[in-house]
């Protein structure tokens, strides 16, 4: 039996008939490897979306010859849904992720989701798998929305045909502790200039799997991500953003197009300005933070992002040297954006901007 709900897309709900919530453990789960019960897709074909449908999750079929498999039209995004301290589902700026979605799927030629559409597909999915949501501090429901060329087709060109496809599930704290730091100075993503870097796009996750190897090899968690016409200046990290703290300036780099416009970015230089900071967007070079350390003067670098929230940087290799960082006690604006963050999701901060979205209710109607 499916059910219709009475919302401008009708999306039509499958629900499963064999919940697999029994089985996971909350205060044990490993990351990316949990899957909720439900999942969200629609089709694209001859220049439209067509019947919308959340249906179990589980496997789909698709062509030898599917177009991403070959050219990599290939985009996602990473949300999450998490739970208020009394225990109302919500989201946070949703709706920057359906336009963030949007500036991708124009990047790589693909058509875009009508972002409404892209809003109530979360509401209905989240609401059905609400209880997958993890109640604990620091954990979430992760939400994996993605869009990918469906054309069973051999050639170089944009596919006619896309599936977009939305899946969640239940995540604990990404980085339990403080990380470790490399500057690639050999490799580079396609985040160059005029390059794909500044869209979320499948193929420059790729490209940065060999150097995050070789940084692991190394004794480093992550790579640190420099321009790559002089490997001078700072990108970002992995799946996350980075902050400078240099003599009570905060830093981060400036969306320059090679670099992701992280929506957990933009929300902490809002809260660190809001409370009186300094945050300026620029150009930083590696041979500033040298500087800077050597003079004593770098006082926190952090990683920002929607998995990971704020992770906190121990030491930074650059040009061969470790440069230790000063200890979490001292730390004070990494803290502060992350319990900021924390504290609007749990409901216990006031939402001036309006940042917050509850999960409406699911309203089904039987047919
Ligand atoms: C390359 C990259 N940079 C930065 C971020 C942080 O972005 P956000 O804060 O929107 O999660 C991510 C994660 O999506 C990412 O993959």
């Amino acid at each position: 039996m499916y059910k219709i709900l009475p919302m401008k897309f009708n999306i039509r709900i499958t629900k499963t008939q064999n919940s697999r919530l029994s089985e996971v453990d909350f205060n044990n789960i490993p990351f990316g490897r949990v899957f909720s019960d439900h999942m969200f897709v629609v089709d694209y074909s001859e220049g439209e979306w067509k019947d919308p449908q959340i249906i179990p999750f589980g496997h789909f079929s698709i062509h030898p010859a599917a177009m991403a498999l070959h050219y990599g039209q290939a985009i996602f995004e990473g949300m999450k849904a998490s739970k208020s301290v009394d225990g109302a589902p919500l989201f946070l700026r949703p709706e920057m992720h359906a336009q963030r979605i949007n500036a991708s799927a124009r990047r790589m030629c693909m058509p875009e989701i009508p972002e409404d559409l892209f809003v109530e597909a979360l509401h209905n999915l989240v609401a059905l798998d609400s209880a997958w949501i993890p109640p604990q501090e620091g954990s979430a429901l992760y939400i994996r929305p993605y869009m990918f060329a469906n054309d069973e087709f051999i050639g170089v060109k944009p596919s006619q045909n896309y599936k977009f496809v939305i899946f969640t599930g239940p995540v604990g704290p990404y980085y339990p502790k403080p990380v470790s730091l490399i500057a690639e100075e050999e490799y580079v993503r396609c985040a160059v200039r005029g390059g794909t870097g500044d869209a979320k796009v499948a193929g420059n996750y790729a490209a940065s799997l060999l150097p995050a190897r070789k940084a692991n090899e190394k004794g480093y968690d992550q790579v640190m991500w420099l321009d790559s016409d002089e490997f001078k200046y700072v990108q970002e990290v992995g799946t996350m953003n980075i902050f400078f703290v240099i003599d009570g300036e905060v830093i981060t780099p400036e969306l320059n197009g090679g670099i992701l416009a992280g929506i957990t970015r933009d929300s902490i230089i809002t809260i660190l300005r809001d409370k009186g900071y300094t945050v300026t967007e620029r150009a930083i070079s590696v041979d500033e933070l040298i500087e800077a350390h050597d003079a004593g003067k770098l006082q926190e670098v952090f990683g920002t992002g929607t998995a990971a929230v704020v992770a906190h940087v121990s030491k930074m290799s650059i040009r061969g040297r470790d440069l230790e960082l000063p200890a979490m006690e001292e730390r004070e604006v990494g803290v502060l954006a992350k319990r900021e963050i924390d504290g609007l999701r749990a409901g216990t901060i006031a939402d001036t901007h309006n940042w917050i979205v509850p999960v409406k209710a699911l309203e089904t109607v039987s047919i």
